[in-house]
Formats: C-alpha cells, sequence, structure tokens
C-alpha cells in the first residue's frame, strides 16, 4: 500500500528566474529545491516497536531541534544519495531506488535506527520529485541529486537508541560532480583509516565521512580530489575513496574490486559496473587487491586503467595514486577505453537513451 503524503505547498518558491539561473550551472549540493519530505517515527528499537507517521510534504526550510537532540551528541544519522534523470520525453526516472531504500535499512540496522518501509522510501522520493519537478535539470550529464537520510530526535542525554527519528528527503539539481571527466589524482591515507572490522564501514552513516575529512584536507594539500583509504588490518589492501568505490582493469579483459568485506560501502554503482562488465564479457574477480599488485602491475604494463565509482560522481577516470613516499600510474593521462564505455553504457542507461536489460529504472513523473 502506498504511502500517503500530506502537501503543504511552499508559499515562497524560487522564482522562474532563480531556478533558471540554477539550472544554468547547478554544481554539485549547493542549491535546493522548494520542497522536502519528512516523515516521523516514535518506538523502541529494541523492542522492534514503533511507527512512521504523518508523512508530508513541506517548504524546504531549518529543522528545529532541541539542544539535547540525540544526533547532535551521539550521532544517530544514515543518509542515501540518487539521481532523478530527466528523459528526453520529458519523463522523469530514478536508478535502482530500492537498492538505496535496502542500504539505507542495512545502515539503520546498524546505527539502531527504525527501519523504513523500502515502499515509503520509493514514495517519499516520488512525491518530492513530483512537487518539484521544475528543478529536474535536461543538460547532458545533470540530474537532481535526491538526499534521503534519516536522525535520532529523541531530546534525551542518555546513551541508547534514539525513541524518536525523522526520515527526510531533500533534492539538489546536480551537474558533473568534477566538473570534467578528465583523469583525477587521488591520494592514499596511510595514517588515517575509515573504517575497520566491526564498524561502520559498511553503513551509510556520517561518522565516517567526519572520519574521512582529515584525509581529505591532506589530500587537499596535495592536489587531490579523492582519499583512497586501506584495510587497517590486512597489510597493503585497497578499500575505497572517500565517497566512492575503486576498479581495476587488466590488459586481458579483467576488471578487479576489492570484495566486500564488511568495511566497505556496497556501492549500488558499483554493483551495476560488475553487471554490465560482465554483459560486456568482460571476467570480473571480487577479492583483495594491494598495493604491490597495483605496483607491479603498473609496472608490467597490464593494469592499464583505473577508475572510482559513485552515485554522485558516476565514474571518473583515476590518473595517479599519490602518497608522501610515491607516485603509482603516472602515465593514465587520457580516460581509459573500458572506463568510458561502461560510463557511457550506465548513463545511457540511466537517462533512458539505451535499453534497460536488467529492470534498473522506475518511473517518477
Ligand atoms: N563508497 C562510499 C564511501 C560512498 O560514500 C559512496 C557514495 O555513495 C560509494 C562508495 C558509492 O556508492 P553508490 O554507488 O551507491 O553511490
Ligand atoms: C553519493 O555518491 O551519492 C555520495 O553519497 C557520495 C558523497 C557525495 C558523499
Amino acid at each position: 500500500m502506498s504511502t500517503e503524503f500530506t502537501r503543504q505547498i511552499n508559499p515562497q518558491p524560487a522564482t522562474d528566474e532563480v531556478r533558471a539561473a540554477v539550472l544554468e550551472n547547478p554544481g554539485f549540493g549547493q542549491h535546493f529545491t522548494d520542497h522536502m519530505v519528512c516523515i516521523d517515527w516514535q518506538g523502541d528499537v529494541q523492542k522492534g516497536t514503533g511507527s512512521w507517521d504523518n508523512a508530508r510534504i513541506q517548504p524546504y526550510g531549518p529543522l528545529s531541534l532541541d539542544p539535547s537532540t540525540s544526533v547532535l551528541h551521539y550521532g544517530q544519522e544514515i543518509f542515501e544519495g540518487l539521481k532523478a534523470y530527466r528523459h528526453q520525453d520529458g519523463s522523469v526516472w530514478s536508478f535502482r531506488p530500492e537498492a538505496n531504500a535496502a542500504r539505507l535499512n542495512r545502515s539503520a540496522q546498524r546505527l539502531a535506527l527504525p527501519a523504513l518501509p523500502e515502499e515509503t522510501f520509493v514514495d517519499a522520493v516520488r512525491e518530492l520529485v513530483r512537487v518539484d519537478e521544475a528543478w529536474v535539470p535536461s543538460g547532458e550529464g545533470e540530474s537532481l541529486y535526491l538526499r534521503p537520510f534519516m536522525i535520532g530526535t529523541e531530546p534525551f542525554l542518555g546513551v541508547r537508541p534514539s525513541k524518536q527519528a525523522l526520515f527526510s528527503v531533500i533534492a539538489s539539481p546536480a551537474g558533473n560532480y568534477f566538473g570534467t571527466v578528465e583523469p583525477v589524482d587521488i591520494w592514499l591515507s596511510d595514517t588515517w583509516a575509515r573504517a575497520g572490522k566491526g564498524g561502520t564501514g559498511a553503513a551509510k552513516c556520517g561518522g565516517n565521512y567526519a572520519a574521512s575529512l582529515i584525509a581529505q584536507l591532506e589530500g587537499d594539500a596535495h592536489g587531490c580530489s579523492q582519499v583512497l583509504f586501506l584495510d587497517p588490518e590486512r597489510e597493503g589492501a585497497v578499500e575505497e575513496l572517500g565517497g566512492m568505490n575503486v576498479f581495476f582493469v587488466f590488459d586481458d579483459n579483467r576488471l578487479v574490486t576489492p570484495e566486500l568485506t564488511g568495511t566497505i560501502l556496497e556501492g549500488i554503482t558499483r554493483d551495476s559496473v560488475l553487471k554490465l562488465a560482465r554483459d560486456r564479457g568482460m571476467q570480473v574477480e571480487e577479492r583483495a587487491f594491494t598495493l604491490d599488485e597495483w605496483r607491479e602491475g603498473k609496472r608490467s604494463g597490464r593494469l592499464t586503467e583505473v577508475f572510482a565509482c559513485g552515485t554522485a560522481a558516476v565514474i571518473a577516470p583515476v590518473r595517479r595514486l599519490l602518497s608522501h613516499d610515491e607516485v603509482i600510474g603516472s602515465e593514465h593521462e587520457r580516460p581509459g577505453e573500458v572506463t568510458m564505455a561502461i560510463r557511457r553504457q550506465l548513463l545511457d542507461v540511466q537517462t533512458g537513451r539505451a535499453e534497460d536489460p536488467h529492470g534498473w529504472l522506475t518511473r517518477l513523473v
């Protein structure tokens, strides 16, 4: 049964001129649409009781939180990231939203937050995109980025799961995340880890990103737009970037990516890339991949391309891995052929230019 949303329309939406100016040059995550979704929860996670109520569309605007609200102290926060794409006939679609809904619930379980019915998640996204449809861009590589999130909202300082929560969705027109598909340099974090065994690495929670920022600052100082994290318990084993999964292309039609160990985010783009690569007849390996193998692959010339992927950035070719001590992979000056072919294939499905053989698209408008 679909969730009923009440609608409170924004009495002061952005003017057509302001919206047009944003859509002219959306950037990433800087401008927000006129509305947001909110749904409240009350219950007891430990007892498995509670209900989601008051599903609503309301004007986009500040949340009012008591200073004692649990999320502000103990960080019970999780989020998702997905996009709405405008197709040539004007319709609007999202890509595997049920996978985001399922992952939100895995994150919720890890953070002792309540599960949200998957249909409610998809309904919430649909409601928001319908009311703010005019904000869905139609330019090449552009989309409406959707940011569902959940926080513990009980005003209480005891350390236990919050008995109140808020699920919300906000939306932001998005252009190209890196502003280009030119290969990017990434920084090797050899000091800081973002996750460890039994920790929250596989959950999409704000704390993981907070923990990655110090490494990102180090990367920024070295001209790198993303940071590569290693598995602190397995010598030199590559995990993922701060906001993307990572792939290695070998000259024998092989694609390698670190396996899901519980410390890596189960990227929906990662999973889609694996499927597309298999469709292309590539041999796909999900396994430990070490810096030594990266070095050796470069030395022998058999590792021909490296790329990173995620919803926000789609697929970004990697030029070099830099660290305090070394540079790996200096010859990836141009985006690789396999990288760009998979990128094109994925974007073509998302934007309706190609068949959708896996049934990944859900129509929103
Ligand atoms: N890894 C991390 C840490 C991320 O933040 C993201 C982005 O969401 C990804 C991987 C890629 O996940 P997805 O493809 O589902 O966007
Ligand atoms: C995404 O790709 O959707 C992300 O969440 C990555 C980053 C913007 C946090």
